[in-house]
This record gives C-alpha cells, sequence and structure tokens, in this order.
C-alpha cells in the first residue's frame, strides 16, 4: 500500500526543504519536489496535506523502562501502555533496558524482556542489557548477546545492594566489550557515597523525598562520570553516561571528548525544565524523585551548552513512571525508599520543541538530531531508523509546529497518575505518526495495535560508532 504526505517542511538532522514523501509498504519509497502525479505515485491509497508542517523521522527514545522492578513495585507502563503513549507523542522507537537479576543469567533477563515486549509492544522496540553480576559465566554470555542485537550493558556505580558494581567489575565488563564491539552505557553516580550522606540526612530527621535531591550532590556525579570515563579509555571502549544531569558530570565528559576519549552522553527532559525547587513541597516532591535526582536550576544553562555544543548527543527520557497515589507512597517516613523514576515518554518531543526550538536555544534540525538522528546513529539503526529518506523505514511524524497544547495527566497515554508538567502549555505536537508506514495516531486518535511493533536487532557500537 502506498501514501503520499505533500508539501511538507521534510526536516532531517542535516537539513530541512519543502517536499512530498512518498511511502510504499514500510519504507520510503522517494522524497522530493511533485511527487504527485508523477510516475512513482502511480496506485496512491492516501495522502496526507502537510503544508505548514513539518515531516520528521520518528522520535527514538534510547531510555525507558517497562516494568522494571524497582524498590518493591514495578514501573507501571507496560510495552504496550508505554510505546502507546511514546506514540502519541511521536515517539515510534524505544530502546528498553532488560535487566540480569542479580544471581541470574543475562539469557533469562533479556528472555523475560522478550516476553514482556513480543506481542504487546505497538512499535518497534530494541534491548540494552543491564548487569547486575560481573562473573565468568555472565561475561561469555555478553558476546552472544551482540550477536542477538542486543547491543549494549548498563551497569551502576550508584544503588549499592541492587545495581552496583564496584570498579573491578565495571572494567572487566568494559574489556570484553572492547572485544566484542558493544558499547557500555554508565549510571555514574558515587553510590557508596551517597548511602553514607542519605543514612546521616535520614538520622537527623531529613526523611522528605526533597532530600534524595540534597544528598546525592553533583560531585558525586562528576567523580563517577570521570572514573567511568577513564576505565573506558583504559578499556579501549566506547562509554555512553547515561541521564547526565550536573555539570560537574557534563565538564567530564567535555575534557575527555576534548582529549579524543569515545566518551558519549545523553541528558533528559527533567533535568533541562525541572529543578531541584519542584522537590520542595512536602511529600508532593516524591513526583519527582529519580536518580540522578533534579539539580538547582543553574545547572540547566550548562546541559542546554553541552546539547548545543555536542558534547551531550542525545536526549532520552529515562521513563520509569510510579503512580503517586500507591507507590510513591513507599517512601512515606523515608525518601530512600521512595520508587526512582519518573513518567515522561510522551512529553520529550514536544518539551524540546518548544523549550528548544520555539524556545530559540537549538535549531528544529538539531531537534531532530538529539531526538531521533543521533539515538540511531549511536544506537545501531542508521539508515533505518531517525531520517526520512529513501530506504528508510516509513517511521514518520506530520508534526505542527504552531499547535498549542497543556501537559496533563488528565490527558496523557501514559499509565501513571500524575505529570511532572502538570498544566505547562507547549507549543507543538504530532498530528499524525506511523511505524513502518502504518498511521498509528492520527490527531490524537489511536489507530495502532498491541503487537504491531518488531524487535530490532541492532549493529554494534564498532559497525557505527567509532
Ligand atoms: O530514577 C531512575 N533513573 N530510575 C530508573 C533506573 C535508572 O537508574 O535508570
Ligand atoms: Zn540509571
Ligand atoms: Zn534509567
Amino acid at each position: 500500500m502506498k501514501s503520499l504526505i505533500t508539501n511538507g517542511t521534510v526536516v532531517n538532522a542535516d537539513g530541512s526543504a519543502v517536499a512530498d514523501v512518498l511511502v510504499d509498504g514500510e519504507k520510503v519509497m522517494a522524497v522530493g519536489r511533485g511527487l504527485a502525479g508523477s510516475a512513482l505515485a502511480a496506485g496512491v491509497e492516501t495522502t496526507f496535506d502537510a503544508t505548514g508542517k513539518y515531516v520528521i523521522p520518528g522520535a527514538i527514545d534510547v531510555h525507558t523502562h517497562m516494568e522494571l522492578p524497582f524498590g518493591g513495585t514495578f514501573a507501571k507502563d507496560t510495552f504496550e501502555s508505554g510505546t502507546r503513549a511514546a506514540a502519541f507523542g511521536g515517539t515510534t522507537t524505544i530502546i528498553d533496558f532488560a535487566v540480569q537479576s542479580q544471581g541470574k543469567s543475562l539469557r533469562e533477563g533479556l528472555d523475560a524482556w522478550h516476553a514482556k515486549a513480543q506481542g504487546n509492544a505497538t512499535t518497534d522496540y530494541g534491548f540494552h542489557m543491564i548487569m547486575s553480576d560481573v562473573n565468568d559465566a555472565t561475561l561469555a554470555e555478553m558476546d552472544q548477546l551482540v550477536a542477538e542485537g542486543v547491543t549494549d550493558f548498563k551497569l551502576f556505580t550508584a544503588y549499592p545492594g541492587v545495581f552496583y558494581s564496584d570498579d573491578g567489575a565495571i572494567f572487566r565488563a568494559m574489556q570484553q566489550t572492547a572485544q566484542n564491539g558493544g558499547l557500555i552505557m554508565m549510571h555514574a553516580e558515587n553510590g557508596m557515597a551517597i548511602d553514607v550522606v542519605a543514612a546521616q540526612a535520614v538520622a537527623e530527621g531529613k526523611t522528605d523525598p526533597y532530600y534524595h535531591g540534597v544528598v546525592r550532590y553533583p560531585v558525586f556525579e562528576g567523580e563517577a562520570t570521570n572514573r567511568v570515563i577513564r576505565l573506558a579509555e583504559a578499556a579501549g571502549v566506547p562509554v555512553y553516561i547515561v541521564h547526565l544531569s550536573a555539570r560537574d558530570a557534563l565538564q567530564m565528559v567535555r575534557e575527555a571528548r576534548d582529549r579524543g576519549a569515545m566518551a558519549f552522553a545523553e541528558t533528559c527532559p527533567q533535568y533541562l525544565f525541572l529543578s531541584l525547587d519542584d522537590m520542595a513541597n512536602g511529600f508532593n516532591g516524591a513526583k519527582f524523585v529519580c536518580s540522578p535526582p533534579l539539580r538547582p536550576a543553574d545547572h540547566q544553562v550548562d546541559l542546554w551548552h553541552g546539547l548545543v555544543k555536542d558534547d551531550l548527543q542525545v536526549v532520552s527520557t529515562d521513563h520509569c513512571p510510579f503512580d503517586f497515589e500507591t507507590q510513591k507512597q513507599l517512601g512515606v517516613g523515608d525518601f530512600r525508599k521512595i520508587p526512582n523514576g519518573l513518567p515522561g515518554v510522551e512529553d520529550r518531543v514536544d518539551l524540546l520543541h518548544d523549550g528548544g526550538v520555539v524556545g530559540g536555544r537549538i535549531t528544529k534540525e538539531r531537534w531532530v538530531d538529539i531526538v531521533s538522528a543521533a539515538p540511531a546513529r549511536m544506537f545501531g539503526l542508521a539508515g533505518v531508523k531517525g531520517v526520512v529518506a529513501p530506504g528508510a523505514d516509513a517511521d514518520l511524524v506530520i508534526y505542527d509546529p504552531a499547535r498549542r497544547h497543556t501537559i496533563s495527566a488528565r490527558t496523557h497515554h501514559m499509565d501513571v497518575d500524575y505529570s511532572c508538567y502538570e498544566g505547562r502549555s507547549v507549543t507543538g505536537g504530532s498530528d499524525i505518526v506511523m511505524s513502518r508506514g502504518r498511521v498509528i495516531v492520527e490527531n490524537g486518535n489511536w489507530k495502532g495495535e498491541k503487537g504491531w511493533g518488531r524487535f530490532l536487532r541492532r549493529k554494534t557500537a564498532r559497525e557505527h560508532l567509532v
């Protein structure tokens, strides 16, 4: 089946032009002027007039946690509800984190995540692998996962007793990944030091959610970021710092890149648009508890500079939603027991358009780069996703850059009972969203289907990045 999008401004990371986009089956067939009426367009069944709109590649969120077990509960969105919400917000691919639980194999973790996603995801998806144990058996398994298209491994210097790995374990995983061609992703905060300060705060009666933001010092993120980048340099492996929040950490990434290290990083909308002040509202602050925490507002300026200068290559969401009325309440009286994570998979594209493009901080091409093209490049999907070009998957969004709407839990599609951005008015929204040539969102109406999404076997960092 063919469809044609006419007269939109096609925005790719490397430039924009008014053009038509011809879709044949699951792929983009042609991009150019005057395709309507051309021989190529013979047999077109549906035409979309995109005059005054952008046509952008479907966005890619490389950091989500559907159904993540955390703090005695599970992140609420399933692959069905989470990918559906993502699609309403213009995101047509997610890369979620499969989890190897302590004492279990990587295979068991990966199989569990395939079981959660297959038959449920409404858009395409891939997996990274969280490693909780590094030992001879799991190291050997890493190579097999890479061969199966699960090409990145996340390790943590945070969360002692849960996901934490010591420097030796991290270094061994890095050495293995240097061999197999994959990418190391690091949650870089000094979890050991944080636990000391957190225990001291609680002993002093400072138990409100606000103190979650206070005890996780920015310098603890800077220290761990520098440490893991140095370890990666020693191992000869590319390293990607996830959810970078503090200028202290950004400075370490910048210095590393300036000396030629294979260091990359993402930040998230919550660090660009929210701040520690949002946590200073009694237990309501629990809505904003995530790790790393929200920072004092002056860090935001540095993060925006990091995006402009490409020291930060990607904005992902770290979508990890917990209901406020039930799940977040686990931490009443002790902020350490609040499940860590925020909802956001639906809001990223619009927030970045509003705060970035409309706000005059980045161009519309850079916007497409950080939400779609760079994620595809960094994570082995280049040429398939993240670009409007012949041969690429027809994951396309007709985006209205002028539509104003208000973000609210009353209208969002994420399965969570609050929004971090409640009442915020944003300019820009997705009118039509296509996943592999199929319209899945049409002017606010759901047209997609549970199980439509396919698992993406991704290329390795060695094949696409370095
Ligand atoms: O608070 C967060 N970020 N929760 C999800 C787990 C993680 O560290 O990414
Ligand atoms: Zn993390
Ligand atoms: Zn995360």
